[in-house]
């Protein structure tokens, strides 16, 4: 195999067969993994939406930076017409621009090198595990699931991936932003001591709604209003404070212990989402965290993380005060756009070989803010434990309904509109 097919494969057989749980992996991954390969990066994209195609255009630009050719092959979209569109614009014939519930399916049997995953975080434990099965390399979008079992299945397609030989990046893109890769670098150091507390903040305005169309099937208004369904994007502190779920997660190197909170819906016309959510996490070791995330508009936003420590205190990317003034020698991180580094980052560790694997991080941070919703729409104290180890807790089984499986069998029945959880009642 030359060089290049290694690179776009991403594959090296000496490190894929270097145990015995990898070739139990070998089993599960499709052939055509091994077969020759172009001399560039075939690029697909799953959900033409609005960051679908802002991540395609991030991925070509990296592909230069990076020196790669790159190819966009396919494209697929619930919706034919999305799918179709993207890919006229980027030299798709029609025949590989796919649509329907199964259109990820289609796209992963072609040559496809890397796919970029921007659906509805609903759909992406599945469609995940089914890239990795079909040997491709993947990006995906944040966040990764919308209740406990989905989290755990990411985590696990993330080993299936290592195994494999397969890179996976996360659209968790602070990490890939040097203002915070410098700042984590410094925490790291101990600028500010061991973190004892802070705040995380995700409040900002109102996003998009849609109504249901006359006629309107439930699967493809839930697709098109997605943002407004706990199903489908698992309500906005999953779906947008998980990048500073992420932070946290990322500083203090381990998930918080437990969750306190309350939430509330005022404003919202459609789905069952709240509108704000307000959490105490203990972080373990005396450490509190509070999380805040609300989208209402005419209020103040913040987008931010504050962190105090023993020896001082920062905000997340700046703003570092240090009580003892420690001298810490910073290394070079590239500065460039995030949503644009990211892809430069995979491509790299496909390259060299050493395949990036950001599941087990993404879908760590996702199964927090996943457990802050349970405790905020409950009322009660939810464990990190209850969401990834105690099978018998209610909330360790505890799947959204209707699930990604159910949009494949056509089995889907919309949640009522403008019904809400309320704490205190299960
Ligand atoms: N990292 C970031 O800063 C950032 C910013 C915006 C959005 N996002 C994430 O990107 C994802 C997409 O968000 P968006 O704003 O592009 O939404 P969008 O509604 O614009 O696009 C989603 C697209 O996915 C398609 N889709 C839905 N279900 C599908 C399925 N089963 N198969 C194929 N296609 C399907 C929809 O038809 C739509 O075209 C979300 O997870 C969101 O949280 C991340």
């Amino acid at each position: 195999m030359s060089q290049m097919n290694r690179i776009v494969r991403g594959l090296s057989r000496r490190d894929f067969m270097k145990t015995s749980a990898a070739v139990g992996a070998a089993a599960m991954i499709s052939p055509g993994v091994f077969a020759a390969a172009p001399e560039k990066l075939r690029i697909g994209l799953i959900g033409c939406g609005g960051r679908g195609n802002g991540a395609l255009n991030d991925c070509i630009e990296a592909g230069k930076i990076v020196g790669i050719p790159t190819e966009v092959v396919a494209t697929a979209d619930w919706f034919k017409h999305k799918a179709v569109g993207t890919g006229r614009g980027k030299g798709v014939p029609e025949e590989r621009c796919f649509g329907g519930a199964d259109c990820y399916k289609k796209l992963l049997a072609t040559d496809v090198d890397v796919v970029l995953i921007a659906t509805s975080p609903n759909f992406r434990p599945l469609h995940l595990e089914a890239a990795i099965k079909a040997g491709k390399h993947v990006f995906m979008e944040k966040p990764v699931a919308v209740d406990p079992p989905g989290g755990r299945q990411v985590i696990a397609a993330g080993e299936l991936a290592k195994s494999a030989g397969l890179a996976i990046v996360a659209g968790t893109q602070r990490r890939h932003e040097a203002s915070y890769q410098k700042m984590a670098h410094r925490i790291g150091e101990g600028a500010i001591g061991t973190i004892l507390g802070g705040a995380i903040y995700w409040c900002g305005g109102a996003l998009w709604y849609q109504r249901k169309n006359q006629n309107e099937s439930d699967a493809d208004y839930m697709v098109r209003n997605w943002v407004s369904f706990t199903e489908m994007s698992g309500d906005h502190i999953v779906e947008q404070h998980v990048h500073n779920i992420d932070v946290a997660m990322w500083y203090l190197g381990r998930p918080p212990v437990a969750a306190l909170g309350f939430g509330g819906r005022a404003r919202r016309k459609t789905g069952n989402q709240f509108d704000f959510h307000s959490i105490d996490f203990d972080w373990g070791e005396g450490c509190h965290i509070h999380s805040m995330c609300r989208q209402i508009n005419s209020t103040d936003g913040r987008v931010s993380e504050y962190f105090t420590g023993t020896n001082g205190t920062t905000w997340g990317n700046g703003g570092l005060n240090m009580f003892n003034k420690k001298e810490i020698t910073v290394p070079d991180f590239e500065e460039r756009n995030p949503y644009v580094q990211e892809h430069v980052a995979l491509m790299r560790s496909i390259i060299a070989d050493k395949p990036l694997n950001e599941a087990k991080n993404v879908a760590e941070a996702t199964l927090v803010a996943i457990m802050g919703r349970i405790a905020t729409y409950t009322g009660k104290l939810v464990r990190y434990k209850d969401v990834v180890e105690n099978a018998n807790t209610p909330w360790y089984n505890l799947k959204c309904s209707p699930s990604a499986e159910d949009f494949e069998k056509g089995a889907v029945k919309a949640p009522a509109d403008d019904v809400a959880a309320i704490p205190g009642t299960d």
